[in-house]
């Protein structure tokens, strides 16, 4: 690629077909090759608070993917950035084995704000290396092997997340780490029954994302609690997706007043702008760290402007109005999915908290379909890869009225075109469902 007009690292439309052609050489033709098939060959080029812009400059998208919470803030939050730009004129990513102040200073803010005695945060780039740090923690500390996560799950694609989640991703890989069992989320029995003394932890994401926003009976998250202290396994929630705000909470599991003994947040944490995750966890929990302080090490992780960022985020997150905002604006989306659903008996369901919606619809094909309409009609929002028939709606939580109208008025498009038999290609639908 020449280097274009302006900065180096700036692209113009012309030359979005030779970027196409590189992606295409040098990064991932097949994943290419499913994006043509769908007919979204979509390259975002500007973005700005809930809009993405095509690198040709003509097509906008109002962003309700926002990859499952990285854009909570919209795209480049104007506080975090600048936060972010002013501190890389003086800091680094530091040296993980040093001290730092910045790590001391987040962490600091982290225990203020989680749950309970939640208080000791170790940090990492993404999501899965955090889950990793969980699973790492509670098999240290408990000397156990056993993890039981849910069936439908989603932790990300390192080692012991990996192994914590579905098949699909696991199956090319050969055999994974032993120890991990898996249950149904949302039962109590089958929670009772694999909960037993030679159970490390128990993983849950509070509400599951790819398994399709799936919401517990109001008794799942008091159980597991009880069900973990009975025999002193750890309980680990995975916040990635459902943390920071989403919910209308500043933590979805505040809706069910428990305190997991490990917290795990990443996507929102900074901004979009820089990779930054966190493992919190309750003292008891500690010692092993107090044994094994080098025990685990991460170039990347805690990164110094990471911390910066992720401090300038949690600001604006916790600043007066914020969830009052999300909640306002949840309200907005569910008057208007009240209407679609008796308009459209295609909507079998729609699972919500806060701005983390499950769109259920009536049969597997209609989400992926659904996805292709909506874009279509000017929104990025996308199926749940584990429940194809749910559409998931994860607007940014700084989203305008007018925007949700937005967002309502493509769902009605996209569903009056359902109604009428839009349907993607059996090809594609085989690619995308198998
Ligand atoms: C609930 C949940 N946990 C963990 C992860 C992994 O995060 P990352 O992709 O940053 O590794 C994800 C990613 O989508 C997620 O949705």
């Amino acid at each position: 690629m020449e280097q274009g007009q302006g900065r180096f690292w700036q692209f113009e439309a012309a030359d979005r077909a030779q970027l196409l052609a590189d992606y295409e050489r040098f990064v991932n033709p097949g994943r290419l090759a499913v994006y043509r098939a769908l007919g979204v060959e979509f390259v975002p080029g500007k973005r700005e608070g809930a809009w993405l812009w095509d690198l040709d400059g003509r097509r906008r998208v109002l962003n309700c993917r926002c990859s499952g919470g990285v854009f909570n803030l919209g795209h480049r939050p104007p506080r975090v950035v600048e936060a972010l730009r002013e501190a890389a004129l003086e800091l680094d990513v530091g040296d993980h084995m040093l001290l730092s102040a910045w790590r001391a200073a987040l962490a600091r803010r982290l225990a203020e704000l989680t749950p309970g005695d939640l208080q000791y945060s170790t940090f990492s780039p993404g999501g899965a290396e955090a889950i990793d740090v969980a699973v790492k923690l509670a098999r240290g500390y408990t000397r156990r092997a056993e993890i039981v996560s849910i069936k439908g799950g989603y932790h990300g694609h390192t080692g012991f997340a990996l192994a914590a989640g579905e098949d699909v991703f696991r199956a090319k890989f050969g055999p994974m780490p032993p120890g991990f069992v898996k249950i149904p989320f949302g039962d109590e029995g089958a929670a009772a029954a694999a909960i037993t003394e030679r159970t490390a932890a128990i993983i849950v994401e509070t509400i599951p994302a790819t398994a399709g926003i799936l919401l517990p009976p109001p008794g799942y998250y008091p159980a597991l609690r009880r069900l973990c202290d009975e025999v002193g396994a750890v309980l680990i929630l995975d916040e990635v997706q459902a943390g920071l705000g989403r919910t209308g909470r500043l933590w979805a599991i505040e809706e069910w007043g428990v305190v997991p003994d490990i917290l795990v947040i990443g996507k929102g944490l900074s901004g979009g702008v820089y990779p930054m995750s966190a493992t919190v966890h309750r003292p008891h929990l500690d010692r092993f760290f107090q044994e094994n302080p080098f025990v685990h090490l991460s170039s990347f992780g805690g990164a110094e402007l990471g911390c910066v960022a992720a401090l300038a985020a949690l600001g604006q997150i916790t600043e007066a109005g914020f969830l009052a905002h999300v909640n306002e604006m949840a309200a907005r989306f569910a008057a208007g999915f009240r209407e679609l659903q008796q308009r459209y008996s295609l909507v079998r369901e729609v699972r919500q908290r806060g701005l983390m919606v499950g769109f259920e619809l009536a049969e597997p094909w209609m989400g992926p379909t659904m996805t292709s309409l909506m874009a279509d009609n000017g929104v990025l929002a996308v199926f749940a890869d584990f429940r194809p028939s749910t559409l998931q709606i994860m607007p940014p939580l700084i989203i305008q009225p007018e925007e949700v109208d937005f967002v309502l008025e493509a769902l009605d498009r996209s569903l009056r075109a359902l109604a009428k038999g839009a349907r993607l290609p059996e090809e594609v639908l085989k690619l995308l469902l198998g």
